[in-house]
């Protein structure tokens, strides 16, 4: 806006520094001739006129004399776009067309001199011709006393002044009859031409008294001629035109060459003070007649000095005029040097404005940087004051944690010390010996996340230090393999050791690599599925020894590799865990100056490379410690574990008791819940959420224990299909889940599960819910076996409504049809014969085939109250194939035969 108001203040000033400028004006000069003096006066005096009007431009052209030419010049003129023409016509009728032209085309035309013959023009300057004539005929008259001979030459005839000089002489004559004219000479204006003519003529007139030359050049030539002709004889000669300096005709009368001449102005100055006038639409004169005079020895040194004068004064205008040029060009270049330097003085403002402002702006934004800057640092403070209490809170919950684990040890240690010792005393009870291992296993998992986290500690205090010994790596890695044989074994995986090498010294903390590979083999059997490979590549390069666990389980995705070894890292699906065993390899590993690192492709396995530098040089001697320290014990007592707990699941089932369905990924939770059931309930398993639901449909077991996070299909999805499906909606769920939410408990709730119970439970607590659970199946088999099911009963899904409903139609309206069998009631209502046993079971207490059986004696003892129908009749109709069949039936059930029963109700 600033910017704006400047720029505008200086477009006013320079608008006001800026003259008024006249408009530009083009104006044509056709010249007949240019070739004398005379010519060059009349273009003299207009250039000293236009002088006076800066604006305008001269276009001169010389037709030298010809007509043509001079026509053509004109054209020319008018096409370049003159505003004005001003003409001395060489002959009248030539020019008289394009001068009309002109003048009719609307372009000003000022005809100077000689006319043309027509009055189309604008205006008219130039002396008065005919006055010439009748001026130097009363001249001559008086001179020569009213008697003698003349000779006239004339100019062009066909020009205006030609004729009008002769005819004003003429008629001067005409009053004299004493003065005669004897010869008429054509000169052409020329002086060459009037001499060449006066050569011929004079000799025949040797009495002649004087030659009228119609302009001064000729009057020369007839001086000349005069001279050479009649030497001895005073001829008077009298010429016209009057013209000034050295060589006019003035000096000619002054020198007594010639007798006299008649002044004939050239007009220059009036013809251009016309056409400016014309112009500039000022008033003007259409005819503009210059005053004639003679100039003989009487006036002469007068009008001489006169015009002397008048020269000088004119050459002093030019020097003034060239003086006022210069100034002016001066003035031009001042004028712009001073432009500019208002320009330059002017940006200068500008730019010193725009440095001001962008200092003042500077300044505030400086000043706002620095209050923000203060902010910053205020808030950094606060926030380096946050940081230090979260790190301090860290640091004290990770202290906390360290104390808690450390003690953790001691109990754990006293729980593992009498599970060993009991383990030991060989009891023979194997669901007891089982669930020892378990505890054992669990115990020992714990201290070693324990002592892991210590080790953590110790790291991170600086406390831990090396103890290496110099071992034979291939041993050493055999050795740890050992406790994992059992379970590679028992799941198929390839579990080898792939080497070159029969022995190598390496110098390590044998307790620190234990862990290492103990760590790196733990994971790779996680995370490696059932009849996969996992393999330990033992080689040597250079001067380290490179230890790869190769495995080709679920693999490790980019970030997975990015992030195993840092801390608390734990992955989608390859690093789960405490995210504490890889950082603590690390840290081992490079306690031994070692690297750790680790590769593969999600899918497609992972492996594990640990190089170590071979020697001792790189320890420090207190650093070396005696080979002796053997490996833990905790890692050989957990691999058995599994393994043992593992090959006891494999116990008989027994087709009596209640089929229950436990559906749970972690291995040993489902061996721990399989050892509490089984005894009491025939246990199957399933560890992921698809598998189990496909046993279900398979079993349909009485009672399903599932835990909610699974995978595959979550415990929720699979409830969501089971009591969907009228194979298995009337099974009983108990979700278990480790997640004690009350939303999922909701959503549990939701999925019409029967039951949520949330880790860690009580076994027995778990035992009571599902006892209670299938008693109260049991109480549901109230639904007498004779009745339908309405709307109201309780305790039952809709499902297992319409199903009971269905099933009792469906029995009843074949009562009578002895081929009604399990196999065809189950394809009328879609399920296997399995399926609708186990269902008819669970809901009603009972088989199919008892239900059939039911209901066809309950029909039975409707009809044998009936006394028209026979027993035969009835056995018919109930679908016993034989009176016989019937009445044992019967009697089996109600304990007497269906006769006596008649009696009795009757
Ligand atoms: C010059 C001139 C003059 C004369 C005039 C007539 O060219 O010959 O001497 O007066 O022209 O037009």
């Amino acid at each position: 806006m600033r910017f704006t108001l400047i720029v505008f203040l200086l477009l006013m000033l320079f608008g006001g520094c800026a003259e008024k400028q006249e408009q530009d004006y083009v104006i044509g000069f056709s010249q007949c001739t240019g070739d004398d003096e005379w010519r060059r006066a009349m273009l003299d005096g207009m250039q000293r006129e236009f002088a006076f009007h800066n604006n305008t431009r001269l276009i001169f052209k010389d037709a030298h004399a010809n007509s043509r030419v001079q026509v053509k010049q004109i054209e020319e003129l008018l096409q370049s776009g003159i505003q004005l023409l001003i003409v001395s016509p060489n002959e009248s009728d030539p020019l008289t067309p394009v001068i009309e032209k002109a003048f009719k085309r609307g372009i000003p035309v000022v005809v100077v001199d000689r006319r043309t013959s027509s009055p189309y023009y604008t205006a008219y300057v130039g002396g008065d011709n005919y006055q010439v004539g009748k001026t130097v005929g009363d001249y001559t008259a008086a001179l020569l006393n009213g008697y003698g001979k003349i000779i006239e030459i004339t100019g062009l005839p066909r020009s205006s002044p030609a004729s009008d000089r002769h005819r004003g002489l003429a008629d001067a004559l005409a009053t004299r009859p004493g003065i005669r004219r004897v010869a008429t000479l054509n000169g052409q204006w020329e002086k060459d031409i009037a001499k060449k003519e006066l050569r011929k003529a004079l000799p025949r007139f040797p009495d002649i008294d004087l030659i009228f030359a119609q302009n001064e050049v000729m009057a020369m030539g007839a001086r000349e001629v005069c001279n050479e002709v009649f030497p001895d004889r005073k001829i008077h000669v009298i010429g016209v035109d009057g013209l000034p300096g050295q060589f006019g005709d003035i000096q000619m009368v002054f020198d007594g060459h010639i007798t006299a001449t008649a002044l004939y102005p050239t007009g220059g100055e009036e013809a251009a003070r016309v056409a400016m006038n014309i112009l500039q639409k000022q008033p003007y004169q259409k005819e503009n007649l210059l005053q004639t005079a003679i100039i003989d020895s009487s006036n002469v040194r007068m009008i001489k000095m006169q015009t002397d004068k008048v020269i000088s004064q004119q050459n002093d205008i030019e020097r003034q005029q060239t003086r006022i040029d210069e100034q002016l060009e001066i003035y031009q270049t001042q004028r712009g040097l001073l432009y500019v330097m208002t320009g330059l003085f002017i940006v200068s403002i500008i730019l010193g404005s725009v440095a001001l402002y962008s200092l003042i702006e500077n300044k505030k934004i400086n000043r706002e940087l620095n209050s923000k800057n203060k902010e910053i640092l205020v808030q950094r403070n606060r926030i380096q004051d946050i940081a230090e209490k979260a790190q301090e809170a860290t640091e004290s919950k990770f202290r906390f944690f360290t104390n808690i684990s450390h003690e953790f040890r001691t109990p754990l240690t006293l729980i593992l010390g009498p599970v060993e010792e009991l383990l030991r005393q060989k009891n023979e009870n194997p669901a007891v010996r089982k669930n020892l291992s378990l505890v054992q296993k669990n115990a020992g998992r714990l201290l070693w996340l324990v002592n892991q986290l210590m080790d953590f500690r110790k790291i991170e205090s600086g406390k831990i230090r090396l103890k290496v010994s110099g071992n034979d790596i291939v041993a050493f890695i055999r050795e740890l393999m050992l406790p994992f044989d059992p379970v590679a074994r028992k799941r198929r995986i390839d579990f080898r050791l792939i080497t070159t090498l029969p022995a190598l010294e390496v110098w390590f903390d044998r307790d620190m690599m234990d862990k290492v590979f103990f760590n790196l083999l733990s994971n790779a059997f996680k995370f490696t599925s059932d009849w996969g490979h996992i393999y330990i590549h033992v080689s040597s390069a250079g001067d380290s020894v490179i230890i790869k666990v190769q495995d080709n389980g679920s693999g490790l995705s980019e970030m997975d590799i990015a992030g195993a070894f840092e801390m608390f890292y734990q992955g989608k699906n390859s690093i789960k865990g405490t995210g504490l065993g890889l950082p603590l390899s690390r840290e081992f590993v490079e306690l031994h100056q070692g690297t750790i690192t680790a590769d593969g492709k999600k899918d497609e396995g992972a492996t594990f490379t640990v190089t170590l530098p071979l020697g001792v040089a790189h320890f420090q001697p207190e650093d070396i410690a005696d080979p002796a320290v053997g490996i833990t014990e905790r890692a050989v007592s957990w691999t058995t574990a599994e393994a043992e707990t593992e090959e006891q699941s494999a116990t008989m089932p027994r087709h009596d008791l209640p089929a229950v369905l436990l559906i749970e990924d972690n291995e040993d939770l489902l061996a721990f819940v399989t050892g509490l059931l089984q005894g009491q309930y025939q246990v199957t398993t399933a560890t992921n959420g698809r598998a189990g639901l496909d046993l279900c449909f398979d079993i349909v077991p009485d009672l399903i224990v599932c835990d909610v996070m699974l995978p595959g299909m979550d415990g929720l999805q699979i409830t969501t299909a089971l009591k969907g499906d009228m194979r298995t909606s009337h099974i009983p769920v108990i979700l278990l889940t480790a997640k004690n939410n009350p939303e999922q408990l909701v959503e549990g709730m939701q999925v019409r599960a029967d039951m949520y119970i949330t880790k860690p439970f009580s076994p027995q607590y778990l035992q009571e819910s599902l006892r209670s659970l299938l008693a109260n199946r049991l109480l549901v088999r109230s639904a007498q076996v004779g009745q339908g099911i309405t709307d109201t009963d309780t305790g039952l899904s809709r499902l297992d409504k319409k199903f009971i409903n269905q099933l009792r139609t469906l029995i009843l309206s074949r009562l009578a049809d002895p081929g009604l069998t399990v196999e065809s009631l189950g394809k009328e209502m879609g399920l296997s014969r399995v399926q609708l046993f186990r269902k008819t079971k669970a809901l009603l207490g009972g088989g199919t085939n008892d239900l059939i059986l039911n209901l066809r004696l309950e029909k039975a003892c409707i009809l044998l109250r009936n006394p028209d129908l026979t027993i035969a009749e009835i056995a018919d109709q109930t679908g016993f194939t034989s009176q016989s069949y019937f009445s044992t039936v019967f009697k089996n059930r109600f304990g007497t035969s269906p006769k006596d029963w008649r009696l009795v109700q009757s």
